[in-house]
């Protein structure tokens, strides 16, 4: 059964709110994209693996945990889901980069996936998706997929904003994967686009106009 975690915290609300507001420019919508997504990470990187070292302190000789196993790898979706990442990177500045490309087609609202990188050993790292927005569900399910296949298997996704209906999707289709939502919005109009939402994320990150 998938696993949906609504965000609670009021400073997530608050950057939210921020963000959706059609006067917020470029560079503090940046901005606040990085900073939530570094929020949603501190809950979606809960359970990371530790391992026991022996340290000295000024004190005495002690065992102490830090992070253990392979290291995770952060998938933005292309473009939006860039803005994320450094909000991941923030935590864990180690963390491996993978990359995957979805388009929607702006008629049918399906996605292409068009580009996959991955990080090696994929199959052995907890591996983040991360992508601003969760309209139809159709980018994030086909690159979940397209993941798996490649041979993830331990996979959690994190989603700004989501409509009822992408929620739905996705969950049906990866009911073994957790995501985790910012916000969950009331539904999509007519050109799939979410309500109240946002506008378009990836023009707003990056500058471009539609
Ligand atoms: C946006 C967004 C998601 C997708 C969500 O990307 O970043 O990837 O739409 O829609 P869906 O849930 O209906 O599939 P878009 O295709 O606009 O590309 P962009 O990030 O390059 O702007
Ligand atoms: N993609 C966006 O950027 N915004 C939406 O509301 C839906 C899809």
């Amino acid at each position: 059964m998938t696993n949906v975690i609504y965000m609670t915290h009021p400073l997530i609300k608050h950057k939210i709110t921020k963000l959706r507001d059609v006067n917020t420019g470029t560079l503090e919508f940046r901005k606040l994209v990085e900073e939530i997504a570094m929020l949603m990470g501190y809950e979606a990187l809960s359970d990371l693996n530790t391992t026991d070292i022996e340290i000295n302190t000024p004190i005495e000789k002690t065992v102490q945990p830090i992070l253990g196993g392979k290291k995770p790898a952060v998938v933005p979706i292309l473009r939006a889901g860039l803005g994320m990442v450094g909000g991941i990177l923030a935590l864990v500045p180690t963390a491996k980069i993978g990359h995957i490309g979805m388009r929607r087609d702006e008629n049918t609202h399906k996605p292409t996936a068009y580009y996959c990188n991955l990080p090696d050993a994929i199959e052995e790292r907890l591996i983040i998706v991360v992508d601003p927005m969760l309209a139809t569900g159709g980018s994030l399910k086909d690159a979940v997929t397209e993941i798996k296949k490649r041979g993830g298997r331990n996979i959690k996704c994190m989603c700004i904003i989501a409509a009822p209906e992408g929620v739905k999707t996705f969950t049906e289709a990866h009911p073994d994967v957790t995501l985790y939502v910012g916000s969950l919005d009331r539904c999509l109009n007519d050109d799939a686009y979410i309500c109240p939402g946002l506008g378009d994320a990836g023009d707003r990150i990056f500058g471009t106009k539609a």
